[in-house]
């Protein structure tokens, strides 16, 4: 089987997802900021403050490599800007989480731990900067995907129904 690999906006529910359907599949779920996170004993947050976002998205582009070339049938979870990658097909089928801006908002600043949510997020800052970046991101997150799943307001097992079928069907 191919790698799935999960693309999407910040807190659209990647991990959640990934974590999931590898319960379900008997699969492992592989995150790529934990991969970054592993790669320099550094959290996502101090790699960005210290080292810049450029260098960050050069890790990403290195993760990806390494994806691609030595793991196979597992579900991978990615920040939200690494479908950037310039190899993101070459590591699996990819499935773009889709939710409109404002729902995804809510998901993160509504939920339990919203504070460490947006802490650990050094580009989700105000409404107004994610937004924008949303808006810039959205088409090319639909362009680069092979299957797109709506997930507002749905329960992870609908969702896991609909992925693995449009898998089947991909
Ligand atoms: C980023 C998303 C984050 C993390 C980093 C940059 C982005 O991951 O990779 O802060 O560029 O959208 P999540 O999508 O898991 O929040």
């Amino acid at each position: 089987m191919d790698n799935i690999v999960l693309i999407g906006f910040m807190g659209v529910g990647k991990g959640t997802l990934a974590r999931a359907l590898a319960g379900k599949t008997n699969l492992y779920a592989i995150d790529t900021d934990d991969l970054i996170e592993s790669l320099t004993n550094m959290k996502i947050k101090k790699i960005f403050k210290k080292k810049g976002e450029s260098y960050f998205r050069k890790l990403e582009q290195k993760t990806a490599d390494w994806l691609a070339q030595n793991v196979k049938n597992s579900i991978i979870s990615t920040g939200g800007g690494f479908y950037k990658v310039k190899n993101l097909k070459d590591i699996g089928t990819i499935v773009y989480l889709q939710a409109d801006f404002d729902w995804i908002y809510d998901r993160i600043t509504k939920s339990k731990n919203a504070k460490k949510k947006i802490k650990k997020r050094p580009l989700f800052k105000s409404y107004k900067e994610a937004k924008a970046l949303y808006n810039q991101r959205v088409k090319e997150y639909e362009s680069v995907a092979d299957i797109t799943i709506n997930v507002e307001n749905k329960k992870t097992e609908e969702i896991i129904q609909e992925l693995l079928a449009a898998i089947k069907l991909s």
